[in-house]
């Protein structure tokens, strides 16, 4: 799908159009449960911990020492999510669940970059099987209600998160011109938004058409995979405000004193299983952008895109130092 009506119809009409597998590509079952979204105080919630748990993780980095940016970020965004979703909880049962997120989405990361789904007694899908219901039978302690479809929700809330934010402070480290200008100008939700554009994590997802479907100007018969992309759309002239620099530009200020609203390229998707968890991914990332505009983050080596699961920057080595002074709210 090449337009943001085009892409619209496609997440928002569920009949025709679902899922064709799930987040461990397994074939889905049935109708996807949906998901309510995060509501303001488990947004807060989430936030005020990514602050404290960004400070700590970064206190030995900040004074020169290397970093990998993935690396960097697991901790601060899978407790953020944790707390956000579950909290709140007590700090050890909270750090236990954000361990056991992180363990699955590992174990996951090979099931869903082989080149076909893993058979179900193969090394990587019995791993995989072990860390979810590790999860799950924490979640069940913990008396959270249905632990498979929480143990879902935390998964794709840290995962996405962190290699946006992987994504922000790599772009930040290569474009020192228009870091300098977003801090002179305080334009931490700028950035956000720019590396959403340019590096939205989920830069694909797929569809399976039920029946014969008109879109647009043309026709996909059943059982077709339909293919959306942000990362496309977002490349779009008619995505970002007119008369700002060239779509492929890393330029946050454009998004500053224009009526243009930023987000027309769905880097968060749309319809009923559109991300329940923006507003705390979108926090997340402003809180992130203004800690780095307060920085000087700088690149060691050149970073590469992996884009073995979603896209993230792998390897991106980062060196981070004081910057020339704080960024204002
Ligand atoms: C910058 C951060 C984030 C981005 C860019 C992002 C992006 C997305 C996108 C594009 C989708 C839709 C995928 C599709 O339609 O195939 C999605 C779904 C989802 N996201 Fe996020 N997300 C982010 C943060 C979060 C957070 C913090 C949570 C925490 C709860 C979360 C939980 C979910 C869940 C559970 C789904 C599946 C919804 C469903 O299928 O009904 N995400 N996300």
């Amino acid at each position: 799908m090449t337009t943001n009506a085009d892409t619209r119809r496609v997440l928002t009409d569920t009949d025709s159009f679902v899922f064709p597998v799930d987040v461990s590509r397994r074939a889905t079952t049935g109708a996807q449960p949906v998901l309510p979204r995060l509501r303001p105080d488990q947004v807060a919630r989430g936030l005020a911990t990514f602050g404290s748990e960004l400070a700590l993780a970064c206190a030995a980095w900040e004074g020169g020492a290397e970093a990998e940016a993935m690396t960097v970020l697991r901790a601060p965004v899978a407790r953020s999510t944790t707390d956000a979703v579950l909290g709140p909880l007590a700090t050890r049962d909270r750090d236990r669940v954000a361990e056991l997120v992180l363990a699955w989405v590992d174990s996951l990361g090979p099931v869903i970059a082989a080149d076909r789904p893993p058979a179900r007694w193969s090394r990587v899908r019995r791993a995989e099987r072990r860390a979810r219901q590790g999860l799950e039978g924490a979640l069940a302690d913990l008396h959270v209600e249905r632990p498979p479809v929480a143990a879902v929700e935390l998964a794709a809330g840290v995962q996405v998160p962190i290699a946006a934010g992987a994504w922000l402070l790599v772009l930040l480290a290569e474009h020192p011109e228009a870091a300098e200008l977003a801090r002179e100008h305080g334009l931490a939700a700028e950035v956000a938004w720019e590396v959403l554009r340019l590096r939205p994590p989920t830069w694909v997802s797929a569809r399976m058409t039920t029946r014969d479907v008109t879109v647009g100007e043309g026709r996909v018969p059943a059982h077709a995979v339909v293919l959306v992309s942000p990362l496309l759309l977002g490349l779009d002239d008619a995505h970002v405000p007119p008369g700002t620099s060239h779509p492929e530009e890393f330029d946050p200020a454009r998004w500053s004193g224009t009526d243009v609203r930023p987000g027309a390229w769905l880097p968060f998707g749309a319809g009923p299983h559109a991300c329940p968890g923006r507003s705390l991914g979108l926090a997340q990332l402003t809180a992130l952008a203004r800690w780095a505009l307060g920085r000087r983050v700088t690149l060691v080596t050149p970073a590469r895109i992996d884009q073995t699961r979603g896209i993230f920057p792998s390897p991106a080595r980062l060196r981070c130092l004081p910057g020339p002074s704080p960024v204002e709210e």
